[in-house]
């Protein structure tokens, strides 16, 4: 199976809806081995325990440090594939570059294919590409009718990569920061299962499951 190891900071609704797709035999050959969480108070943390998860709390005070520690977990749970699931750290070059085409980050915004500045949406309106924090209000605060959020390849650089999904949603009048987010997770619940299936799927063509 693809050994799945799945990264997160907060409420962890993410990583349920993976949970929810293997239990319910909607990720064929997939396997969630570990889920890791910069914050011991994590939500998230919780739902992996509750469904038998390994799952590790790797305090982030120093870099260096913590990155060390979450690759020996992965090394030793024999992680395939590292999925970013509201993770809020920013991992260094050293640690994502061990992992090329082997980690992928969940990101509240829409990113264009390219290192480009800016996307353009499906009716062809162009719009910045958020990338960094506080993605949601900076869409709100910029007057943007559609946002949405982007599955891709991490590479060094932050929030760019090859993308493997989008997901739009529109921006209506009286949106908040908390209804948008509550919006763009119920689009990533499907987003990140679909995204995971079509690694695992790209995988087995390359090396068959013995
Ligand atoms: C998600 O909306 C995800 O896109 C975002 O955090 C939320 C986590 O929700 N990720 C980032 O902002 C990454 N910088 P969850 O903990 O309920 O899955």
């Amino acid at each position: 199976p693809l050994r799945v190891a799945v990264l997160i900071s907060g409420s962890g609704s993410n990583l349920q809806a993976l949970i929810d797709a293997v239990e319910g035999r909607q990720l064929p050959g997939v396997e969630i081995v570990l889920v890791i969480s910069n914050k011991a108070s994590a939500q998230g943390l919780q739902r992996a325990l509750k469904h038998k998860l390994p799952a590790a709390y790797i305090p982030w005070k120093k870099r260096e440090e913590a990155e060390q520690q979450i690759l020996s977990l992965l090394q030793l749970f024999r992680a395939d594939l590292i999925v970013l699931a509201g993770w809020m750290r920013i991992l260094s070059a050293e640690f994502t570059s061990q992992f090329p085409q082997r980690m992928i980050n969940l990101h509240p915004a829409l990113l264009p294919d390219d290192s480009g500045d800016t996307y353009t949406t499906s009716d062809g309106s162009v719009i910045p590409a958020l990338r960094g924090l506080h993605v949601i209000e900076r869409a709100i605060e910029a007057g943007l009718k559609v946002t949405g959020s982007t599955v891709h390849y991490v590479i060094p650089a932050v929030d760019a990569g090859p993308v493997i999904g989008r997901a739009e949603v529109a921006i209506e009048p009286g949106d908040t920061p908390d209804t948008l987010q509550e919006k763009l997770k119920s689009q990533e619940h499907r987003l990140i299962v679909e995204a995971v299936r079509a690694y695992a799927e790209q995988v087995h063509l390359v090396a068959p499951a013995q």
